[in-house]
């Protein structure tokens, strides 16, 4: 059997296959994760140097639909103030964010297909259109159509993550009206209407298996990701899953740990995309866990440009961190981090994933 140590050597000129990520996946030694972590940060210098993009993130909504069992957002769950933005505020964020030379955009929100809703995220793209920020949408399952019109409205990008590549996994997490094959064909559907497609899992969930997480990275290469949003699964008091399995933060390093692990066999396996530190890994390490993420191969960080008003509303899980900060202490704190690692913010930059551009040549 090859050492963790030619598996890697190998990883440097081709992708590793099912029993290597497995492998990758499952390391646990110090030395041997350091040994992936700066494998998984050489290949993603080579393919993107040392910068990290920067998206400012507008959580513009949480009124929401759905019923997820994790998510601390679902609609049943009486303890957050409902809000929407209005349009003038989520543009002053976006004005905010374009004069931070953060140069791309993430519009995130419960999700609503409702016909008012949809033109409500039209009209605001419409407004921001001037900026000419790179916009990213996450704002959940929609018609071919809806995407088709948010896209022309100036959307570029649009995170919906599969939360987990495994249907018996997926399906005990959500309601029965949530389906994996409805998540997939959406998928499908931002890819017919040519966006840069953003997908993810949550890592930690219970019953889920290194095995699992290995079929979630074939998974992402299946719907030809562009960009991949990871993070922990985080227990959040107000759901049924937190309820159940309360067990934060017992096993939170272990978590965290797992998470990195990911983040560089993502690398080492899809290569050319964008690879986002999330705020999940920051909740479970305030101090640098989004600095680590950046350090075991991922490119893209996403600070909160939104106004502290809405932050408290807006917590899908326990423990979310800045809840109070505002836009420019997130920016300073950030900055400061990058500088501290070594690793430099892109300004000004629309930040596109290079695997979306290959794909077109
Ligand atoms: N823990 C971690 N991530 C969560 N999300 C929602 N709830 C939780 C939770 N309890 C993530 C989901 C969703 C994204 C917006 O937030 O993966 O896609």
């Amino acid at each position: 059997m090859s050492s963790i140590t030619e598996i890697l050597k190998q990883a440097e000129t081709a992708p590793p296959d099912h029993e290597n990520i497995i492998r990758l996946l499952s390391v646990t030694e110090n030395s041997e994760r350091q040994e992936l972590y700066t494998a998984a940060r050489n290949l993603k210098y080579s393919v993107s140097g040392k910068f990290v993009s920067l998206r400012g993130l507008v959580e513009f909504s949480n009124i929401c639909c759905c019923d997820c069992f994790y998510c601390g957002v679902r609609k049943s769950n009486p303890n957050f103030r409902r809000y929407t933005m209005s349009i003038e505020e989520i543009v002053s964020c976006a004005e905010k964010a374009a004069a931070f030379g953060y140069g791309s955009l993430v519009l995130q929100s419960g999700e609503r297909s409702d016909a008012d809703f949809v033109d409500f995220v039209e009209k605001v793209l419409l407004k921001i259109r001037h900026l000419h920020l790179g916009v990213t949408l996450s704002c959940g399952v929609q018609t071919l159509e809806t995407y088709q019109r948010w896209h022309a409205a100036g959307a570029s990008r649009y995170l919906l993550r599969i939360e987990s590549s495994s249907k018996e996994i997926f399906n005990k997490i959500h309601p029965e009206e949530i389906t994996w094959e409805s998540r997939v064909e959406a998928l499908q559907n931002l890819r017919k209407a040519d966006y840069q497609l953003g997908t993810g899992v949550m890592i930690g969930l219970p019953g889920q298996t290194i095995e699992d997480l290995a079929n979630d990275i074939e998974f992402f290469r299946t719907v030809d990701a562009d960009m991949i949003g990871m993070g922990p699964y985080l227990p959040q008091d107000c759901t049924p899953m937190g309820k159940l399995y309360p067990d934060f933060p017992g096993d939170a390093e272990k978590k965290l740990l797992l998470t990195l692990n990911m983040i560089a066999v993502v690398r080492l396996t899809l290569r050319d995309v964008n690879i986002a530190s999330t705020t999940a890994l920051q909740t479970i390490d305030p101090v640098s866990g989004r600095e680590r993420g950046l350090l075991a191969g991922a490119n893209v960080i996403m600070p909160n440009v939104g106004d502290t008003e809405f932050r408290h509303d807006y917590q899908l899980y326990n423990g979310k961190p800045d809840l109070d900060e505002n836009a420019f202490a997130v920016r300073e704190k950030l900055l400061n981090s990058l500088r501290n690692i070594g690793e430099e913010p892109l300004f000004n930059a629309l930040g596109d994933s290079k695997h979306y551009h290959a794909g077109k040549n």
